[in-house]
């Protein structure tokens, strides 16, 4: 056991955490953002160190500061996110994709900053979608046996319940975990507390009561070291 009385399970493995979200540049000003505050990517990486790590944290836009014993790499956009995860995945033992990747950015992005129309006209901005890391990620597996883990916050429709959305999106994306939020309420971002469910490729579910992130980064590091222990 650690200094804190963790589990020492995660000693000799090497992890990759991506936490925050991601910008993307209309010109050297302004972007499309989203509102990931990057805690629960945070938590993991301090609970990943806890548990005898060595932890690569790919930080996108988060102001907060660099815990300690973890190597930050810090990014902005979806394009330099997958450049970072994917270069530091080479022979990692397990990838969690906690970050929030900007589906779309510009189609064009100007390098100099925009002037607003002087005849009270605004411009239509045309997108394309970004690379999807996850998705790649677990076709591509960064060395045999890595773990990848995604995140998925869903609210139920007229298509299906939060948990069909889920299992969908894990069957799509292949990869062997996905930490489920149910964000019905519209809460979730910035909050200091989660709920969540963590899914498994094979089938199974893992309920995780109301609690702090730390809370859930230990019960997903829980289950990506029962994924080393079966192979
Ligand atoms: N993700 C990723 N690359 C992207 C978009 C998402 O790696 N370009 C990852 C996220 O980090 C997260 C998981 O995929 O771990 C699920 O993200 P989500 O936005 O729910 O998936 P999407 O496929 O973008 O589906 P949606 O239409 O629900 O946004
Ligand atoms: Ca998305």
């Amino acid at each position: 056991h650690g200094r804190r009385g963790e589990p020492t399970d995660l000693a000799g493995r090497h992890v990759v955490v991506s936490a925050g979200g991601t910008r993307e540049y209309l010109d050297p000003v302004r972007f499309l953002g989203n509102r990931s505050s990057g805690l629960q990517g945070y938590a993991l990486a301090r609970a990943a160190v806890a548990r005898g790590a060595e932890v690569t944290l790919v930080a996108a836009n988060v102001s907060l500061p660099d815990p300690a014993g973890v190597k930050v790499v810090r990014v902005e956009t979806t394009a330099e996110l997958r450049d970072a995860v994917v270069g530091a995945a080479a022979g990692a033992d397990a990838v969690v994709m906690a970050a929030a990747p900007a589906d779309y950015r510009p189609l064009e992005t100007s390098t100099s900053k925009m002037k607003k129309a002087e005849d009270g006209s605004a411009p239509v901005v045309r997108l394309r979608q970004n690379p999807d890391i996850l998705a790649e990620l677990s076709r591509e597996r960064p060395r045999p046996g890595c773990v990848i883990v995604g995140f998925a916050a869903e609210t139920g429709d007229a298509e299906g319940t939060v948990l069909e959305h889920a299992r969908a999106k894990l069957a799509r994306k292949g990869c062997d975990l996905l930490v489920v939020n149910d964000v019905s309420g519209g809460k979730v971002f910035g909050e200091a507390d989660n709920e969540a469910v963590v899914l498994d490729r094979e089938g199974g579910a893992h309920d995780v009561p109301r609690g702090s992130k730390s809370a859930l980064a230990h019960v997903i590091w829980d289950r990506v070291a029962a994924r080393f222990e079966t192979g």
